[in-house]
C-alpha cells in the first residue's frame, strides 16, 4: 500500500479549559481564526493525507458534523467520524481506528498539536520504512508537561510520560506514524496511574523491538490543551502562520 490513512484524535473531556469546553469540543475552540482542529487537518493534507477518520467524544461531537461535513470543501477526499466514549486515553481513541485502517499505515495527530512548517518529508519516509513506527521530537523549554524521549544516535532508547525529572528536553510530539500492528500493541495494554491507556507505552513497544524512527521536527510546534498554550498557540500562528509547505 502506498497511502498513509490519517486519524486525528479529538476526544476527551478538555478538562482543563473548563468553562468553555462546557459548551462546546476543546478542538472547535479558535486558534487565532481558525478552529483548531483546522491544524493538524491541514498538516495531513498537507503531507497527501487525504483519507481522514476523526475520533470524538463528549457532549458536542455533534458540532464536528456541522463544521466539516463531508470534508470535501476542505479538501479531504474521505472523511469517517468515529465516537470514543469518556476518556480512556489516546491509546485507547486510537484502538477505535482499527477497521479504518483496513491493515495498512497510518498517521495519527492529536487535535490540539499545531506545526510551523510540515510532515512531508516524515511521511516520505514513513513510507519507504520497511515496518514499525515513527515519532517526531523537539527541544522545549517545559519538558515535564510531555512524553519525554531519551536517544543515542539515530536510536530512541528510552520515553518517559510527564517526567518530574526529565532526562532531557526532548518531547515527543503528538504526530506519530504507525504501521498495522500497532492495534495489536494497544490491545494489551493496562491503564496508567492516571487511568489511561497512553501512548507512550505504545511507543515503547515499537522501540523494544528496535522499530521506532525519529526525526526531529523543523520550525515550532505547540499544544493547545490549556489556557496557557492556547494563548500561545493564537499568537504563533499570528505572528507567521502555520502548516507552511516548502
Ligand atoms: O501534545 C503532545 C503530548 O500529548 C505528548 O507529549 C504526550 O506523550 C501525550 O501523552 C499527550 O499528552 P497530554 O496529556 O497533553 O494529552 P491530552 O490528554 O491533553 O490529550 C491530547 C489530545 O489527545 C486531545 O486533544 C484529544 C486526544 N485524546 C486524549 C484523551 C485523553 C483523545 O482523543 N482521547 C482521550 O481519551
Amino acid at each position: 500500500m502506498d497511502k498513509i490513512r490519517g486519524v486525528v484524535l479529538a476526544g476527551g473531556l478538555g478538562g482543563r479549559l473548563l468553562p468553555v469546553t462546557k459548551v462546546t469540543n476543546k478542538h472547535l475552540l479558535p486558534v487565532l481564526d481558525q478552529p483548531m482542529i483546522f491544524y493538524p487537518l491541514r498538516a495531513m493534507l498537507n503531507a497527501g493525507i487525504d483519507e481522514i477518520l476523526i475520533v470524538t467524544g463528549g457532549q458536542h461531537a455533534g458540532d464536528f458534523l456541522q463544521l466539516l461535513g463531508n470534508g470535501r470543501e476542505f479538501g479531504i477526499k474521505h472523511l469517517q467520524y468515529t465516537y470514543q466514549q469518556g476518556e480512556g486515553g489516546i491509546a485507547e481513541a486510537l484502538s477505535l481506528a482499527e477497521d479504518f485502517a483496513e491493515g495498512g499505515k497510518i498517521c495519527v495527530i492529536l487535535g490540539d498539536n499545531i506545526i510551523e512548517k510540515n510532515i512531508c518529508g516524515a511521511a516520505k519516509a514513513f513510507l519507504e520504512q520497511p515496518k514499525g513506527a515513527k515519532i517526531l521530537l523537539k527541544e522545549v523549554p517545559d519538558p515535564e508537561r510531555f512524553g519525554v524521549a531519551v536517544t543515542e544516535g539515530d536510536r530512541v532508547v528510552n520515553i518517559i510520560e510527564k517526567p518530574k525529572d526529565p532526562p532531557s528536553n526532548l518531547a515527543v510530539i503528538g504526530i506519530y506514524f504507525y504501521d498495522a500492528r500497532v492495534f495489536d500493541i494497544i490491545r494489551p495494554l493496562k491503564p496508567s496511574d492516571r487511568g489511561e491507556l497512553e501512548i507512550t507505552d505504545v511507543n515503547n513497544a515499537y522501540l523494544r523491538d528496535c522499530t521506532l524512527t525519529y526525526d526531529v521536527l523543523d520550525g515550532w510546534w505547540t499544544d493547545a490543551g490549556t489556557f496557557e498554550s492556547l494563548f500561545r498557540a493564537s499568537g504563533l500562528v499570528h505572528e507567521g502562520g502555520a502548516n507552511h509547505v516548502d
